[in-house]
């Protein structure tokens, strides 16, 4: 068993404000994973989040970090559009990486992250890790147990309404209370299906297994948005239909929008020739899963959070336990040898479906998809 992983937050934004940092701050876990380092180019938010959650050390700078942050793995939380890059100095630089999803937004790049960290010998996890969550193992057995008949078609998906523009970290006016949201609706790594449907997507094809082939419809349905009385021009796609096929004429209609959804949750609709699973009820009656009861005690929907494997005790009460239970995929990998299944393979098919499905979209053709997990 190795030491203790010294981690490195990259970005101190909302998902490191809400959850990664009070979750790796927490007593419990000092035996498994340090906070080392944070850095954020927003001058003093790294020195304010340092200061609020006793990591170690500050830096404005992510090479600086790499540098002399003496970290053995980073979790990249910062604007979906620097993923990869960051990601690539991480494993040249000989670290271990916890992606935030979405790990990269072409198919080539996350190769090329899945190939270097192969050459090095080192790990990568990229959330969202959907199938860690028993109701979605649970609906994949039940799938496959026939209690549904024959599987037909499925639909699944997620809007952005103004979620990001109503973040409360967004709202107040310190370094760590003002964090401006506008990277959402801009290229590279913009827009709902990059950010929302991705959990989607992992589950879908989690449960239902590899797509072959994407076609798909696309735009910018909201030009401008309005953050704190300040009009933020809007040019990623917002507003994306598309229709997946998994050979033998088995369907799956998936959505990023800008409002409005036709799906409960994440874990999608599936409709067979005996019925339907839909949300987490099985021909309208809910279905049992492993811990089902325990989640039915959660506060605010956090239940099926509270049945991963790491969110005990007083991550039952932080914010994004999913994204803690990601990071700790990766800290019991490199000190166990434990591996996980939330891979890069995974995470690199649900970025072939959204990069095809846009080039579907701009091309008007159906696209076939590369690759496989
Ligand atoms: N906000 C959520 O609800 C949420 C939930 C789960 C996962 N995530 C994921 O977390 C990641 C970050 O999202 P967020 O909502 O925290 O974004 P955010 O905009 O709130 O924060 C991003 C932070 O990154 C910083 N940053 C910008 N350039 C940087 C650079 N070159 N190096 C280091 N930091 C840099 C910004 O200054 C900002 O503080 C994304 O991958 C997102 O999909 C977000």
């Amino acid at each position: 068993m190795a030491d203790v992983v010294r981690m490195g937050v990259v970005g101190a934004g909302s998902i490191a404000i809400r959850g990664i940092l009070p979750h790796l701050s927490q007593e419990d876990v000092q035996d498994r994973v340090r906070l080392a380092a944070v850095c954020d180019p927003v001058p003093g938010r790294a020195e304010a989040a340092r200061q609020r959650f006793g990591v170690e050390k500050a830096f404005t700078s992510y090479e600086e970090l790499l540098e002399k942050g003496d970290v053995d793995a980073v979790t990249i939380a910062s604007p979906i559009g620097l993923h990869y890059e960051q990601g690539r100095l991480a494993l040249d630089a000989g670290k271990h990486v916890h992606f935030n999803k979405t790990m990269t937004t072409t198919v080539a790049e996350a190769t090329d992250l899945i190939e270097r960290a192969r050459a090095k010998g080192l790990k990568i996890v990229a959330s969202p890790g959907e199938m860690l969550r028993p109701h979605n193992q649970q609906i994949k057995k039940l799938i496959a147990e026939g209690a549904i008949g024959t599987v037909c078609w499925a639909a699944c998906g997620a809007a952005f309404g103004t979620y990001h523009e109503q973040e409360r970290v967004r709202q107040g006016d310190d370094v760590l209370s003002n964090i401006d949201p506008s990277w959402y609706f801009r290229k590279p790594g913009g827009g709902p299906l990059y950010d929302m449907t991705v959990y989607a997507l992992h589950a879908l094809t989690g449960i239902l297994g590899p797509a072959r082939r994407v076609t798909a419809l696309s735009g910018v349905r909201i030009r401008e948005r309005e953050f704190r009385g300040r009009m933020v021009p809007c040019d990623a796609d917002d507003n994306t239909l598309m229709l997946l096929d998994f050979g033998d004429n088995l369907f799956a209609l998936a959505y990023g929008t800008a409002a409005g959804r036709i799906t409960e949750g994440f874990s999608g609709s599936y409709f067979g020739t005996k019925g339907s699973i839909i949300g987490l009820k099985l021909n309208g009656e809910p279905f049992d899963y492993p811990g089902r009861e325990i989640a039915m005690q959660a506060p605010n929907n956090r239940g099926n959070q509270w049945l991963l494997p790491h969110v005990v005790g007083p991550h039952r009460e932080i914010e994004e336990q999913h994204v803690f239970e990601d990071i700790m995929q990766l800290v019991d990998w490199i000190r166990e040898d434990k591996p996980t299944i939330v891979t890069a393979e995974h995470a690199r098919h649900v970025i072939d479906i959204i990069e095809s499905a846009y080039r579907s979209a701009e091309t008007g053709q159906t696209q076939e998809l590369s690759t496989t997990f």
